[in-house]
């Protein structure tokens, strides 16, 4: 307990005073019996608060519990103590700021509610890249890009960590898609991977020192990600300087020796390979107890670092009326103004008589995304299915589907006090048009679930959704299209309509933030941290890639050792032969046009880039200056981006995000912006030599405001 000694000198003195046993308690869950208790008999004595996961402790030895719990976008299932958390917008929602403050705040309050509730220990900080945008789990990533996630992730770990709570990113590696995750082989090659998934969490841990990584369930390249030795040992530990421990996705460890040989740490959250296994295995020599040593001493040293010994939670009610401004922040700050015709938006209270409010539950609630980041809303699910026939079977876990308390329709009424404001729910087109045609104007709420556990069919709005945006499109000139999605969507109606927003998934104030930006009280800035494609068929991979059915009984079997639950284990591969070429490197790269490119976002006044120099100095940093004017007639905040296009000898896609800074500007206001860039962004890996290198030659420094309205660019040329 000596603060002024390292955490790995403390972690090292206590395991200096531990018995194997005590070292092999700490590695491994105890399943879910030992959290919850088996069905009909009494609870076993647990000190867990009922989070995703739960260590015990070692009491005389003054080791804390591990009380972790799911926390991707506010805290999840804190049955513990507090039952409800902040809800936050998704995390796409996050990323679409580009904002390292909201990073910041949303990291700090998610590490505050932890620790009230008594957990220390978060599992969110998911950064899969959107190589598969019909992926469940878009909604719980922070979008294409792994500079602008790996840098966002980072800012939120090193928040979030600071509230004396261990952070964690996941799901380490290649985890970009849900269908068939047990059992799903990437094939990727190494330089594509590097400079794509792998490079965001690289920037993630190194900016953060995070304290957890989680691997995933998927293999990657014929090995499991929790038992891939490159992975885990010679990128993540040996390369990104990880000084913390892997644990595994729930259910996603394979073996004890292989894995643990591979740098696996933890296995969570049951006990088949890390507990009695692993204990044989080191008593045999298997497993060295210097590598023992290690997986524990990873874990303790994290949990002196953060601040478990010193500064352990402090069990109180949550106080999530004081989350609901941070939630309402980000929601302003990610929402994203996608078109607006003739200047259709922000609307004038004054000047409308009455609008039609149209669809998606609109009248209670806002849509929120399933599976473990699904947060409990205080006042609970505004739409609560009815309850199901007697013997029915119960809403499986990634089916349900939850809407936050916080209503648009009164949103929008307390703005538009002397209109007449009238709901429609959007089922019959026709009546829904009906209102919108007796209107001024009509908003249109539009939404698509999406979950862990289920990728969406497409990308067209579900529930016959388009038809409906279209009828009353066809009513009413001036319609607005409020989307409330995890994933990007396509719009065949994009022309009919007169402005769209996205939204998100927008958290607990999602209301309060979407009509603030409908009528003007917040000016958007948000830009898409992925892109929106034309159609399905413009994707690298135009069609999802699906396990295919058991070809015999043998492939129905167990996964997890001790379950009667059976499923179709049959592997299959996913060949991600786009590489480099993520996201909006892709539609670069092939010369095609996205509906909505990544970067890209308006805002009720407009902004010109002037006076670009780019300058190199000594490490071989290059210092881009230019200015930035606000040309129109409202105050705002404009992202600055900074895109690199390579020598063509580095073989790369036409160009790469590199920096990016947000300004506020006043009417007329110009600011001088300046950003060094980091060579690390502008550097190619070449697997030969299993290194980064900068490729000799002449590199283009583009700016603008998005990554297709990029008006200046400079060269300048990096010799060997
Ligand atoms: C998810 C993880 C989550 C864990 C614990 C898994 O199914 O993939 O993201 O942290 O469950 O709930």
């Amino acid at each position: 307990m000596d603060k002024s000694l390292s955490p790995d000198r403390r972690a090292d003195l206590l395991i200096g005073q531990m018995t194997l046993e005590e070292k092999i308690s700490l590695l491994h869950g105890g399943g879910f019996r030992a959290m919850f208790g088996t069905p009909g008999s009494p609870a076993p004595p647990t000190r867990s608060l009922g989070g995703a996961g739960f260590i015990p402790g070692i009491p005389h030895l003054g080791i804390p519990d591990l009380q972790m719990a799911d926390a991707a976008c506010g805290v999840t299932r804190g049955a513990g103590y507090s039952r409800y958390s902040t809800v936050l917008p998704s995390d796409i929602s996050e990323a679409s700021s580009w904002d390292l403050n909201v990073a910041q705040d949303y990291g700090a309050l998610i590490g505050r509610e932890l620790r009230d509730q008594g957990f220390n220990m978060s599992l969110g900080g998911g950064i899969n890249l959107t190589r598969e945008p019909r992926n469940g789990r878009t909604f719980e990533y922070k979008g294409e890009d792994p500079i602008l996630a790996g840098t966002l992730v980072g800012q939120e770990m090193k928040a979030l960590q600071e509230q004396g709570v261990i952070g964690d990113i996941k799901h380490y590696a290649m985890n970009d898609q849900e269908s068939g995750r047990n059992f799903v082989d990437v094939k990727i090659d190494k330089r594509a991977m590097r400079e794509s998934d792998l490079l965001a969490f690289e920037i993630g841990v190194k900016e953060s020192g995070v304290g957890a990584v989680m691997c995933s369930y998927n293999l990657v390249n014929g090995d499991y990600a929790c038992e891939n030795s490159y992975l885990l040992e010679d990128a993540l530990k040996k390369d990104f300087g990880f000084q913390g421990f892997v644990l595994s996705d729930w259910g996603a460890t394979h073996s004890t020796a292989k894995a643990a040989m591979a740098g696996l740490d933890m296995e969570m959250p049951g006990d088949t390979y890390f507990a009695d296994a692993l204990e044989k295995a080191v008593k045999s020599g298997e497993v060295p107890s210097s590598r023992l040593d290690d997986m524990v001493h990873r874990i303790l040293r994290t949990e002196f670092a953060v601040g478990l010994f010193d500064l352990p939670p402090d069990r109180k009610v949550v106080d999530v009326f004081k989350g609901f401004d941070v939630a309402q922040r980000v929601a302003e700050q990610g929402t994203v103004l996608l078109k607006n015709a003739q200047g259709q938006l922000p609307l004038e209270a004054s000047s409308l008589r009455s609008i039609a409010v149209i669809g998606s539950h609109s009248d209670v609630g806002v849509l929120s995304g399933g599976g473990s980041a699904q947060v409990d809303p205080p006042g609970g699910n505004a739409v609560p299915p009815p309850p199901p026939p007697p013997g029915a079977p119960r809403t499986a876990f990634f089916q349900r589907v939850i809407w936050d308390p916080s209503s648009p329709l009164k949103a929008i009424r307390a703005k538009a006090a002397h209109a007449k404001v009238e709901y429609n729910a959007g089922e019959d087109p026709a009546a829904a048009a009906a209102l919108a045609k007796a209107s001024d104007i009509a908003i249109v709420f539009v939404n698509q679930p999406t979950s862990e556990g289920r990728d969406v069919p497409s990308l067209l709005l579900p529930d016959k959704q388009d038809e409906l945006v279209s009828a009353v499109a066809a009513a009413n000139p001036h319609t607005i299209v409020v989307l409330e999605t995890g994933d990007p969507v396509t719009m065949p109606w994009i022309d009919k309509v007169s402005a769209v927003l996205e939204a998100w998934y927008p958290g607990i104030r999602g209301a309060e933030a979407i009509a603030n930006i409908l009528f003007g009280d917040v000016n958007p800035c948000a830009k898409l941290p992925v892109t929106f494609p034309r159609s399905e068929a413009d994707l690298p991979h135009p069609k999802l890639t699906q396990q295919p059915p058991p070809a015999s009984d043998a492939d129905m079997v167990s996964p997890f050792p001790g379950s009667r639950f059976r499923m179709n284990t049959r592997r299959f591969e996913v060949d991600y032969n786009e590489g480099l070429k993520v996201g909006y490197k892709w539609y670069d790269a092939e010369g095609k046009q996205p509906l909505f490119p990544f970067g890209y976002g308006l805002s009720y006044t407009s902004y010109a880039y002037s006076k670009l120099k780019v300058e190199l100095g000594a490490g071989r940093v290059l210092t881009v200056t230019f200015n930035v004017k606000n040309t129109g007639a409202r105050a705002g905040a404009e992202i600055a981006q900074v895109y690199a296009s390579l020598p063509p000898s580095a073989g790369e896609p036409p160009k790469r995000l590199v920096a990016w800074e947000k300004i506020q500007l006043a009417p007329g206001e110009v600011k001088p912006v300046t950003v060094t860039l980091d060579s690390r962004y502008l550097s190619i890996f070449n697997a030969a030599k299993d290194s980064w290198e900068l490729a000799p030659g002449e590199y283009k420094i583009w700016i603008g405001g998005s990554s297709r309205n990029l008006p200046q660019y400079k060269a300048i040329t990096l010799s060997d």
